[in-house]
């Protein structure tokens, strides 16, 4: 069949990039973009920390509405899909208005996970996604406030930086026993544990809020422990859920995320899903979803090259990046290893650099840069090749 219109749901990261590897790779078909926010596709990962800190210098558009008409793009705002129709191949959006379709990504994304208990005190409560919660936020990290952080995770520690630059006030509650769990190994999840207290984050592990109230102006929550707080407002960041029900309700294969194989297809092989919401077929056979900038970009890539019958890109370790206080971390490969070596030069007592490897019965699997982002290009290559730690040190000595 000749894919002449491709349909693309969600404008953000995927979305976006999946339009540039269309074009790129010489598609000459009719490419719309549908988005259910204001605002052209742009980058999340400022969202909590340059555009809190500096809101005038900070650009995140990803594709400007110039280039997305030299790219030849139909763009729809402000629309949510409401309905996919698999058999008459369409999509159909809130205004009641049918977009067709040859092949459809899903590039959706994810919502943060809510908390009804918190959410029920209304005001003064915050979470962070979007381009206009950041924007609340800007207000809401003043000097001299404090704000109860609930989640320990890249969202909390993140905004916990950025609000300690700019004086404010900060309790972070982790109902868990060590912060970044879901993605970072105990090794750096220490580092930062240690790094963060003494940028002065009063962090509470294996915390959690089990009442709370406002009174008058202020929050007020009860811990597990009985300790009550009061601050001026609460922010959270306790995970996100992938946003599946468009899929869910057109009967594609769903597993808390939406299926899809390596090519980025779904159980339907004209509808590919691309992002946040997909999790993928891996080569162990098992399916795995990564919540990453990286990733969002690569699956585009992936979901771009099989419509136009291209080899998929080379698969290289998986890699990420978060920035806090003065820290610059990476992280690539394998984040599960057990086995952790700093390297032999770095004191990680006395260091606000250093790299640490993660083995597999001595082959290096995984590796993590704090302000050493020069030395990452090296290390997906050490992983890729397989290399031992042993020959790591052989040639450094050499
Ligand atoms: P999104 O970028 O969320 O785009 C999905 C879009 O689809 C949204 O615009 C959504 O509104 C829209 N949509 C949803 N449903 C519909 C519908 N029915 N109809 C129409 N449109 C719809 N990653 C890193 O690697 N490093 C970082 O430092 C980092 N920092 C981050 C900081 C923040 C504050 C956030 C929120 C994320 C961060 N990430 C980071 C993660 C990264 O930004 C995400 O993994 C990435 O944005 C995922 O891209 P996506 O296209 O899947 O989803
Ligand atoms: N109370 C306290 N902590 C909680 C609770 C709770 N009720 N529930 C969960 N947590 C903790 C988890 O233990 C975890 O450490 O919240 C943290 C959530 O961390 P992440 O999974 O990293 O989620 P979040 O920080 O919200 O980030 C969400 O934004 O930046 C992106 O890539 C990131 O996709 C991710 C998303």
């Amino acid at each position: 069949m000749t894919t002449n219109t491709i349909a693309i749901i969600g404008a953000g990261q995927a979305g976006a990039s999946a339009i540039l590897e269309l074009r790129h790779h010489q598609y000459t078909g009719k490419i719309i973009l549908i988005g259910d926010e204001a605002h052209l596709p742009y980058e999340r990962p400022p969202l909590s920390k340059d555009v809190i800190l500096k809101p005038d210098e900070t650009k995140v558009e990803i594709l400007s509405k110039q280039k997305l008409q030299e790219l030849d793009v139909t763009v729809i705002l402000n629309s949510k899909v409401k309905k996919l129709n698999r058999e008459a191949h369409s999509v159909e959006l809130e205004s009641g208005e049918h977009i067709y379709y040859d092949k459809l990504l899903i590039a959706t994304g994810a919502s943060p996970r809510r908390l009804p208990m918190i959410d029920a005190l209304g005001k003064h409560v915050y979470t962070l996604r979007n381009l206009e919660d950041a924007q609340a936020l800007i207000q809401v990290l003043q000097p001299n406030r404090h704000v109860i952080l609930i989640g320990g995770g890249v969202i909390g520690l993140e905004l916990a930086s950025s609000a300690r630059a700019k004086g404010t006030k900060v309790t972070l509650i982790e109902s868990g026993s060590t912060l970044m769990r879901r993605c970072v190994p105990n090794i750096l999840s220490d580092f930062l544990l240690a790094q963060h207290r003494q940028a002065g984050v009063d962090i509470r592990l294996e915390t959690q809020i089990t009442h709370s109230r406002l009174e008058g102006e202020r929050v007020v929550v009860q811990l597990n422990h009985q300790e009550e707080l009061e601050a001026d407002a609460i922010i959270y960041g306790i995970g996100v859920i992938p946003n599946t029900r468009l899929a869910f309700d057109a009967g594609l294969d769903i597993e808390c995320a939406i299926k899809v194989n390596e090519n980025c297809q779904t159980s339907d092989p004209d509808i590919y899903a691309a992002g946040d919401v997909a999790t993928q077929l891996r080569e162990n056979g098992e399916y795995l979803r990564v919540e990453t900038w990286e990733n969002a970009n690569l699956q585009a890539g992936i979901f771009a090259r099989h419509v136009m019958t291209i080899m998929p890109p080379k698969a290289n370790p998986p890699w990420f990046w978060t920035d806090q206080l003065n820290f610059n971390i990476q992280c690539a490969g394998d984040m599960t290893a057990k086995d952790w070596k700093i390297s032999e030069m770095d004191d990680l007592k006395n260091t606000s650099s250093f790299i640490a490897y993660g083995l597999k019965d001595d082959i290096v699997v995984a590796g993590i840069t704090v302000n050493a982002a020069k030395k990452m290009r090296a290390i997906k290559k050490i992983i890729t090749n397989k290399q031992s730690l042993a020959s790591l040190t052989e040639t450094a000595k050499s």
